[in-house]
């Protein structure tokens, strides 16, 4: 053969090559995994330097994997936020269950196509199925229907595309979407990249209890529609990142229906705690929405990078998104077979279904179910120990599983430095860790559970870390 038609050097590892690197990896895991109760909630000394000195040009030559991996679990994973340990309270936990991690293996190395059914119909219906769960615990009709994405943000933006694209077609400068002050800022995001312009977005004022003051929205709206613009979409938050408070979704169901609107619920956050009885009843009014965003890496506890956006009639988020190609096959006529392609951005995407589907057939919902139970525990009973606290004053007990508190502001020092230094004191503790947020120019601290490795022990080591906190002056 003449030397250039000789094959270069494999790029596929043999099969010892291949079980070598899993189980390297798998070595490396297990002693993570083993070792996550006793790392800091926090390690950030020496992070600049660390990326300096990660800073490499491109690799000419290969280096043995074994060489990579003490790179990865020595230097560089160890640094940042804990977002795996069970003392993560802070924003929104996710979990990362290791059942996803063995499914995206299985996903990336045999790497079928799944953006069009026939290229994977397998696989296009195990996803299938877990997008018709995630329908059915909501509550959404036969013909409803959705999409897997990376995560919530991009579930809003389909659900902002699908709205605008049903409800104003194709000029929509005179559009108007309606959110709580509360809302996630994915949402602002999402109508930003939808070609809303920023005062086609009102923001309405939550009442007492952080939910959406449906009487503001209701003159908001009027005062639209006299001002000759088109009202189109609300936003209502089915738990607020902010306090967690779940928006009057009955009462909005209602005035959508009356004004021909659409409703979106952002789920994001609380979405999967419909699981549970005490969430169905917090939820109530959900399976009226037009649309939901759910999120399998906070509430099913999956690794980040797993969204769903879920459509009353997929049909409409279909017709948002589709446009064929002649280089395509014919796209799939059963309605039962769907073309994800055809209801997002993306055409090639990752196999994110496996890494819902084995976890959930695995443990079952029940399994999920008691976990999410105990985080609904776990949240009211560390509100009411703190409740006891004379220090503090609880601002936003939980809805859910998140709730937020502060320094009493009648207290020599003012609330805010207070609330500001006690999360510093707790969160030097390293134990557990904690964020806050400004809600109407008050600092509140607050406490999300949501991770499947959160115990009471981690809310015990958080109360009592609170308390020493508070005994430090
Ligand atoms: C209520 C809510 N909506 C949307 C999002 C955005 O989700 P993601 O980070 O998965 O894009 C979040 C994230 O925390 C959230 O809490």
């Amino acid at each position: 053969m003449p030397k250039r038609l000789r094959p270069p050097r494999s790029l596929e590892l043999s099969e010892p090559e291949f079980r070598g690197m899993v189980e390297a990896s798998v070595d490396r895991l297990e002693l993570f995994l083993r070792d996550l109760p006793h790392r800091p909630m926090h390690h950030m000394d020496g992070a600049q330097r660390l990326v300096r000195s990660l800073r490499e040009p491109w690799p000419e030559a290969g280096v043995p994997f074994r060489r990579l991996l003490g790179t990865l679990f020595e230097r560089v994973i160890p640094f940042g936020l804990n977002t795996a340990g069970s003392g993560y309270l802070a924003y929104i936990p996710g979990g990362g269950l290791v059942h996803a991690g063995v499914a995206d293996l299985i996903a990336n190395v045999t790497n079928r196509y799944v953006g069009i059914w026939q290229a994977a119909p397998g696989l296009v219906q195990l996803e299938t199925n877990v997008i018709r769960w995630f329908a059915e615990l909501v509550g959404l009709p036969p013909g409803s229907g959705g999409l897997l994405t990376t995560g919530g943000s991009l579930a809003n933006l389909a659900a902002v595309v699908a709205a605008r694209h049903d409800r104003l077609g194709d000029r929509f400068d005179d559009g108007v979407v309606y959110v709580s002050e509360l809302v996630h800022h994915s949402v602002f995001k999402a109508a930003r990249v939808a070609g809303f312009r920023a005062d086609q977005v009102r923001s309405i004022p939550v009442d007492e209890a952080f939910r959406l003051d449906v009487v503001r929205l209701r003159e908001a709206i009027r005062a639209d529609r006299e001002a000759g613009l088109r009202p189109a979409m609300v936003v209502a938050s089915a738990g607020t990142t902010a306090t967690g408070a779940v928006d009057p979704l009955p009462v909005l169901a209602d005035l959508c229906a009356a004004e021909s609107l659409w409703l979106h619920v952002d789920g994001a956050y609380g979405g999967f705690f419909q699981l549970t009885a005490r969430g169905r009843a917090a939820l109530a009014g959900i399976e009226r929405a037009d649309s939901v965003t759910l999120d399998p890496h906070k509430g099913l506890f999956l690794p980040y990078g797993t969204g769903c956006i879920l459509v009353r009639d997929l049909g409409k988020l279909r017709a948002a998104h589709q446009i064929t190609a002649s280089y395509l096959p014919v796209g799939e006529q059963d309605p039962d077979c769907w073309d994800f392609a055809d209801l997002g951005p993306e055409l090639s995407r990752d196999n994110r279904g496996l890494r819902v589907w084995i976890p959930l057939k695995m443990h079952g919902a029940s399994g999920f179910r008691a976990q999410l139970d105990e985080k609904l525990d776990l949240a009211e009973a560390a509100c009411a120990r703190l409740r006891e606290l004379p220090q503090l004053e609880i601002v936003a007990p939980p809805d859910l599983s998140l709730f937020a508190f502060r320094v009493r502001a009648d207290l020599p020092g003012s609330g805010d430095p207070l609330t500001r230094r006690l999360a510093k004191r707790v969160n030097a503790k390293n134990r557990v860790i904690v964020t806050g947020v400004e809600v109407h120019g008050r600092w509140l601290l607050r406490v999300c559970v949501l991770s499947f490795r959160t115990h009471a022990a981690d809310l015990a080591a958080f109360h009592e870390d609170v308390v020493a906190a508070l005994a430090e002056d």
